[in-house]
């Protein structure tokens, strides 16, 4: 696991969106599993900066999206099938028909779930999956308990989630669903590649439960101690509860230009 400090969030999105840039130059076909939600905001805000420039292709990629809430139509606004719709893939050019999120408004949730798994499968797999930090250490949405084994399934919100993403439903937290369609844990781990972004105090507990703490289903995003390619991107405040900040600091600033991230 790579922890980077970054100096604010616009360094952040531009080294996660090098990585993309770096993977679709090698592969425009690439498959990009995202993610909803602010923080990965500044790498989309990165990546269409670069298709506006015309520096980069986004037009031959292929997205899947982490998590979905049940019961809100794909056009609600606060669907996170719109939001990714207008964040990344209407902006920088990506056709729909190569846009999957996990469907929550499917009749049959558990067979929804299984034949998203399958796509992405069919697909070839995730090679870069974007990721960001629920406070309460959950990845997608899946909260504290969820088994690190899991794969696509539905899931119960926690009341802290529910809180905490209110603010996309005008501050009405009983507006938020109470049951989600997510991508599971060992879902996620079988992505080749994950960029993980965590910017505020208010992720410093569960940045520094991912990095330092103990693999456990109490902080879910451990899992990834066991993943073999993880980037963690973390302001300062986010990096604020982190005890060897300065040794990965140290490593940062000596890593060699041919290592990339
Ligand atoms: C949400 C999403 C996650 C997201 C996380 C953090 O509930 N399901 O995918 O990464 O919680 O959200 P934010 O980036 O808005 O802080």
């Amino acid at each position: 696991m790579e922890v980077v400090i970054c100096g604010d969030v616009g360094e952040m999105g531009r080294l996660a969106g090098d990585v993309v840039t770096g993977l679709v130059r090698s592969r425009p076909d690439a498959v990009l599993g995202v993610a909803t939600g602010s923080s990965p905001r500044p790498v989309y805000a990165d990546l269409v900066a670069r298709v506006r420039a015309g520096t980069l292709d986004l037009s031959g990629v292929r997205t899947f999206s982490l998590d979905e809430y049940v019961g809100l139509p794909a056009d609600h606004p606060s669907a996170y099938r719109a939001e990714i719709r207008q964040q990344l893939t209407d902006p920088a050019g990506i056709p729909e028909g190569q846009v999957h999120s996990p469907p929550g408004d499917a009749d049959d949730l558990p067979a929804a779930a299984a034949a998203y798994e399958r796509l992405i499968e069919d697909a070839g797999g995730i090679d870069v999956q974007l990721l960001g930090l629920g406070s309460d250490g959950h990845i997608a949405f899946n909260e504290p308990g969820s088994s690190l084994a899991s794969r696509t399934r539905v899931k119960t919100l926690t009341r802290r989630t529910r809180e905490d993403n209110a603010r996309f439903f005008d501050g009405d937290v009983d507006a938020v669903p109470t049951h989600c369609l997510t991508q599971g844990l060992a879902t996620i781990r079988a992505a080749r590649h994950v960029v993980l972004l965590a910017a505020g105090e208010g992720k410093a507990r569960a940045a520094a439960e991912l990095v330092e703490g103990a693999v456990s289903a109490r902080w879910p995003a451990t899992v990834l101690q066991w993943h073999p390619h993880v980037t963690v991107l973390l302001d300062e405040p986010a990096a604020s509860r982190l005890e060897l900040a300065d040794y990965y600091r140290e490593t940062w600033a000596h890593k060699p230009d041919w290592q990339g991230l």
